[in-house]
Order: C-alpha cells, then structure tokens, then sequence
C-alpha cells in the first residue's frame, strides 16, 4: 500500500469542492493522486475548473464520458478498478453525489481501502433523484464523513453511523467561494454581450425538470412569466438544453441563453443579479453566503440550511412568477446568517481529520 490519498472527482459540482482539500493537504505535505473520471468532459464543464480554481492537472483521467446511469457507473467502476489496484492508495477520497462518487466508494469498499466523503449525510429524502441513491449508498460505505451543516451529523448518526466517523467540517464549496471572491469576472454581462440592466440567472438540469417534454414546456412558461418581469441569463446545462430550446426557450426578448461558464463568470454573473432561480444544489449554497434571493425549482432540498440559514427558498413552476414579483420588491437582503462553519476553512478541517485518520491506521 501506498502512502497516498488518492481523490476523485469527476462532474462539475466535483471540482469546488476538492479544489480546497486538495490544496489543504498539499500545505501539509501529504502524497495524492487526482483522478478525473472523465463524467464531464467539455471545456466548460471541466476544463476550465481546472485553471479557474488552480487545481492541479489530474494525473489520471479515465475518459468515461456519458451514459446511462447503469452503463456511465459501471464504466467508471471498471476503470477505477485497475487504478486502485495498480495505486493502492492508503485511502480514496470522494465528494458529493454524483455517479463518480458512489461508484469510486463501491470499488474502494470492495478492495478495503478506506473511504472518506465530502459533503456526506446531506438527504432530500427524494428516491426518485440518482443523487440521493448515490448519497446513501456512499455513505454507507464510508470510514469517514465530512458533513457541512449540523442536519447531515443528525441523519448520519439515525442510519447508524458511528459518532467517532463523524466530522462537521463546514462547506468547502464556501471555501473555493471565499477565495477566488475577489477574481470573480467583473462586468461579466457586458462581457456577454447583455445590455446593462437587472437580471436574474437561472440555472436547469435535474432530470425532473428537463428530462420529460410535458414538464419542460411548463418549464419554459414559466421561465417567460419570469421574462416578462426581469432578463433572465440562462447559463443552460447541455443536459436539457435541446428539449428546452425547442420548447421554445429563446421565444422571449428577455431570456438570454449561453453555454455552461466557467466558475469566476458564473460567480461574477450570480453576484451580480436580483435573483436566481436554479435547480442546482451547489447554487443554492452559494447564494446562501453571496445573500443573492434564491428560488430554488423542486419540491424538497437536500440542503435546508440554505433555507433555514440563508436566502434559499422551494418554489412549484406555478409559483415562480408571484416568487419572483416578491423577490423583486424586496430587494438582496441587507443581512442574513450563514451556516456554521462556511467560513473558508473546511478544506483545512478536512485535511486535519484526513491526516490523523492516516496516522491512525499507521
Ligand atoms: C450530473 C450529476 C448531477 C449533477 C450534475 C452537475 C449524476 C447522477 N448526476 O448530472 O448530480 O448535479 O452532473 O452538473 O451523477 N453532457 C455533455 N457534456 C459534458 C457532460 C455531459 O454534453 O461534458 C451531456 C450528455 O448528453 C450527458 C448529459 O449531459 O448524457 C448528462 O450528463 P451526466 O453526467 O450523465 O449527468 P448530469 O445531468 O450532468
Ligand atoms: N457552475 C459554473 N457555471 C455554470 C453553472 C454552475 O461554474 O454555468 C458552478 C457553480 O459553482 C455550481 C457548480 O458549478 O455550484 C455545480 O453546479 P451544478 O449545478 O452543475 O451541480 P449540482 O451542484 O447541482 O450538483
């Protein structure tokens, strides 16, 4: 066995919150091993993290691509296989919900090489959502895990996990957030090419959104009954983007459509808006900390303290528009609280834990 820490990422929402660990544990001089599973593979869905956020090159990428969900898991399972055996990492460090990441915690279990996960006990209680299969499952399999709010060390510790595998560390997300604030693009909607008045951004990509025509035609009137109040940029997902497009998406004077954005004009552009309507989970908690109203499209949330906590709030595509008349006439908050521990220094509190954990297991 080696003595590496041996990290996987792998989609968008990976790359922000391993950026923080993986520079933690390099201050503390400890030996690790990037994998990109290659979930995500276009320029701006990956690439441009990478020198946005100054994470290192991957030093393995497996070029999986897409998939279904069976199909893109197991590919991502096969691959890791022949890595972990050939590495022999003395642990595998996962993050979030995605397919990479149960995948990885599937693979590592079976070769007992321990599991730390990032951003784990978060719960929507939704089976019907891919992501919360793969919170559970990677929980489950897990030596140890790293919960960002105080709710996900309650359903940790009532599935059973026990309390000294624990860790409320805070949000690495906020940490990326945090230190890469003042290198957000400024003027990113002159950049766009927009003209310079107030916008909301809406983002959309869960599949029970986009993923059945019926839901998206109602996506996108109610997306145009937002038009009619405020612009709307729409950073689009290539998820959805076709089925969005032709239901007649750019069929109002006031929805601007544009390709994903690398994560400094994505921020500029969301630190600058009235609003944000989103399906994501990572925007949700990112304008908890910015203080940016967010409608957040889905009947429940994996993360309530951005509701509890922050500007967060759930909103049916029935009430959008009268949500973001509110929203509007209230204006950005002038203060608001932020969770425990979104203070930018999870990915050190993560490091610490990681490290003594290694020394723990010699
Ligand atoms: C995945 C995650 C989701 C996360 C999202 C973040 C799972 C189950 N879902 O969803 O939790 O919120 O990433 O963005 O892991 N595609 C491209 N280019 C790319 C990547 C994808 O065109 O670089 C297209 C392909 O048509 C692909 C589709 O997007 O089939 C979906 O990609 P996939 O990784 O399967 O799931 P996401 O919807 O991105
Ligand atoms: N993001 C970005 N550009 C975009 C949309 C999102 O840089 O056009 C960033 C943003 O920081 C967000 C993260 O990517 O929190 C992950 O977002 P996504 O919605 O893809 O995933 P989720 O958090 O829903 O899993």
């Amino acid at each position: 066995m080696s003595h590496a820490v041996l990290h996987v990422t792998g989609a968008r929402p990976n790359f922000p919150k391993a950026a923080p660990v993986v520079a933690a544990l390099r201050a503390r001089q400890v030996e690790q091993v990037l994998v990109h599973t290659g979930q995500h593979y276009d320029d701006k869905m990956s690439e441009v993290f990478f020198r946005d956020l100054r994470l290192p090159r991957p030093d393995i990428n497996l070029g999986v691509g897409s998939g279904t969900q069976a199909g893109q898991t197991a590919a991502i399972m096969t691959a890791l296989e022949t890595v972990f055996l050939e590495r022999r990492p003395a642990m595998v460090v996962v993050y979030g919900d995605v397919n990479s990441t149960v995948a990885a915690a599937l693979v590592a279990a079976k070769l007992q090489i321990p599991i730390a996960h990032v951003e784990a006990g978060l719960r929507s209680f939704d089976w019907t959502m891919p992501e919360e299969v793969n919170r559970v499952v990677t929980d489950r399999l897990s030596d140890v895990v790293l919960a960002t709010s105080p709710d996900a060390i309650a359903h940790l510790a009532h599935e059973g996990v026990p309390a000294e595998r624990i860790h409320l560390v805070g949000n690495p997300m906020i940490d990326t957030l945090l230190a890469a604030r003042d290198r957000f693009t400024p003027d990113v909607v002159a950049a766009l090419g927009l003209p310079d008045e107030p916008y909301a951004v809406a983002t959309l990509h869960r599949p029970g959104n986009v993923d059945d025509p019926a839901d998206v035609a109602a996506l996108v009137a109610a997306v145009h009954a937002v038009a009619d109040q405020v612009r709307v940029v729409l950073p689009l997902h290539p998820r959805g983007r076709g089925r969005l497009e032709d239901a007649g998406l750019l069929d109002h004077a006031g929805v601007s459509v544009t390709d994903p954005l690398g994560y400094l004009d994505f921020m500029g552009l969301v630190d600058g808006a009235q609003l944000v309507v989103t399906d994501s989970g990572g925007v949700q908690e990112e304008t908890t900390v910015l203080g940016v109203p967010c409608l957040t499209l889905r009947p429940n949330t994996e993360r309530p303290v951005t509701i509890t906590h922050g500007t967060n709030r759930l909103v049916t595509r029935e009430a959008l528009p009268q949500a973001v008349a509110d929203a509007l006439a209230a204006g950005r908050p002038a203060a608001w609280p932020v969770p425990p521990l979104w203070d930018g220094h999870a990915g050190e509190r993560i490091a610490d834990v990681l490290v003594a954990e290694l020394r723990a297991r010699g």
